[in-house]
């Protein structure tokens, strides 16, 4: 059984983009926070939107609007996204080997800031920046597309975050992003993933609101 602690933050990027204002209300009372990902094409091999999605989304919902930078200059970018209404970034170690400079300017911009990490970095890689997090973002897929199968060696290190946080008392959210389905849900959540995105699994299926129950461990 699954907390009901657990968030869960719907990726937009399955979502039908004809539609998005129509593909936001059909889940917009079931969920925490919408996960967007922004992919420049650089750091990942794919790109997807920018800052004008972002200012459209704000327009049609309350929900905290959560932005996935797959960007190689994060930094240059977090003023416009906070102005087009994100309230969260998340920014790659492998991009910001030391994060400091893009966390402070989240804090003054009064952005929440999550390091992502892909699924081969270790732990140690963010260990001295997660004290200064909200949350921290561990990759299930390589990052670039949606639909990819979950990679479940990443678990023992979603287990070693989770162990980390508590040593430390801390209220960090420990995000899991990329082929999470509810049989991947529910093993996220064991190894002590709060925070669930998922597209696929929420926009690519006919009942949302039952898929986001599943993905929950409520049916
Ligand atoms: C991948 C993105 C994910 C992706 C998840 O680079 O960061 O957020 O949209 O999609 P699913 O849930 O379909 O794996
Ligand atoms: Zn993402």
């Amino acid at each position: 059984m699954i907390p009901s602690a657990v968030k869960i933050a719907p990726s937009l990027l399955a979502a039908d983009f004809a539609n998005l204002g129509e593909e936001v209300a059909r889940i917009e009372d079931h969920v925490e926070m919408l996960h967007l990902d922004v992919m420049d094409g650089h750091f990942v091999p794919n790109i997807s939107f920018g800052m004008p999605v972002v200012t459209a989304v704000r327009t049609v919902t309350r929900l905290p609007l959560d932005c996935h930078l797959m960007t190689t200059n994060p930094v240059d970018y977090l003023e416009d996204f906070r102005q087009a209404g994100a309230d969260s970034v998340s920014v790659h170690i492998e991009v910001l080997p030391d994060p400091t400079k893009a966390m402070e300017r989240s804090a003054e911009l009064g952005l929440g800031f999550a390091v992502a990490i892909n699924p081969s970095t270790p732990f140690a890689a963010i260990e001295p920046f997660v004290e200064g997090c909200s949350m921290i973002l561990v990759m299930s897929v390589e990052p670039g597309f949606g639909g990819q199968e979950f990679i479940d060696d990443v678990l023992p290190k979603v287990e070693q975050a989770r162990s980390w946080i508590e040593d430390h008392q801390l209220d960090t959210d420990l995000q899991i992003d990329g082929g999470v389905d509810p049989d991947t849900a529910s093993r996220c959540v064991a190894a002590g993933a709060n925070v669930l995105v998922a597209g696929s699994a929420v926009f690519g299926q006919d009942d949302s609101v039952e898929a986001i129950r599943r993905l929950r461990g409520e049916t």
